[in-house]
């Protein structure tokens, strides 16, 4: 009888979990990798080349933000907001949150004005607002971070900012690596937030049993997921950053390239989209202005929307 329950229990957990809307999507900075701040027509440029991709029925309609303002301003909206209004794609927000409060002050500014400024146009849109972004991992390798009490306290101060605007039930979320999560030191963040956004890098995990190599990748990032899943609550996890890198350094039994990119897509992104798990992949294209090491661009840099994918993205 105790056995019956706990698998009930075990299986409604794992049905609340996978309830996803299927977004898939990249990420995308606010600048270049040369420092350059985006603009809308940039931003508009990644969306249609995202939507664009050969061989998936224009089903990559999605943008995952790290911040709420725009380049070079104090806290004007961010102009992927009037690109997605442009280009019908979604948004899953970020406000950049390894930062003083004041600082901090200004993401919530941006995002209030924002709604002010777009209206419906824009909340419609949102597929999720992200506070923060690997702070708790930043924080524990002694980078610049944030600590889960500044994460939660930065959570209270967005869902009062979006109380009784139309973005009010709009889910609320945190990025972070998987092993952020699963540390017990952060769990006050996962009771705060509506859905966990979980980064996971295979090619990273050089003290993987069984290696870090292409054909262990897939079981590796499946087993952050679960480990992931099984400290959430019972709340959905989103994968919000993953990639093999098409060029790179060689870590451990981990090979960059465009075959083993492509293994990683078919295996690992497929497979994950397939079923519906919210997915924002990393990323769209490669540095523009500059080579950079890694490079996870499936496509080149470039300023034409027909600019080749380098390897089949079909599923
Ligand atoms: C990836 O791993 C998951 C979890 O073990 C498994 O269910 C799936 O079949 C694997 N996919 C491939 C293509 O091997």
């Amino acid at each position: 009888m105790k056995f019956f329950t706990t698998a009930v229990a075990l299986a409604a957990t794992l049905s609340a979990a996978y309830a996803q809307n299927g977004y898939k999507g990249f990420n995308s900075g606010s600048t270049f990798s040369n420092g350059q701040n985006k603009q809308q027509v940039d931003f508009a440029y990644e969306m249609r080349a995202a939507q664009q991709l050969p061989g998936t029925n224009g089903a990559w309609t999605s943008m995952r933000l790290y911040t709420m303002i725009q380049g070079g301003t104090t806290n004007t909206p961010i102009s992927a907001i009037p690109a997605a209004i442009e280009t019908k794609s979604t948004l899953l927000l970020g406000l950049w949150a390894s930062a003083p409060a004041d600082q901090f002050q200004n993401e919530v500014t941006a995002l209030t004005n924002a709604i002010n400024q777009y209206g419906t146009a824009f909340t419609d849109l949102v597929t999720g607002i992200s506070v923060g972004s690997e702070d708790l991992y930043r924080n524990s390798v002694n980078e610049v971070g944030a600590s889960p009490q500044q994460i939660v306290d930065y959570v209270s101060k967005v869902r009062s900012a979006i109380a009784g605007t139309s973005l009010a039930g709009k889910p609320v979320g945190h990025v972070d690596t998987w092993n952020a999560f699963t540390n017990s030191a952060n769990s006050a963040v996962i009771s705060a937030i509506d859905f966990l956004g979980m980064d996971a890098y295979p090619y990273y995990q050089t003290s993987e049993p069984g290696g870090n190599g292409i054909g262990n990748a897939n079981a590796t990032f499946w087993k952050s997921y679960t480990a992931t899943q099984a400290v959430a609550q019972g709340k959905p996890v989103w994968v919000t950053e993953t990639g093999w890198p098409i060029i790179g350094d060689t870590l451990g039994q981990a090979v960059a390239g465009t075959d083993n990119a492509e293994v990683y897509w078919k295996e690992t992104i497929c497979g994950f989209t397939a079923k519906g798990i919210n997915m924002y992949y990393f990323q769209l294209q490669s540095a523009q202005g500059q080579q950079v090491n890694p490079d996870w661009g499936i496509k080149p840099a470039g300023d034409v929307v027909q600019e080749p994918v380098r390897f089949d993205v079909s599923c």
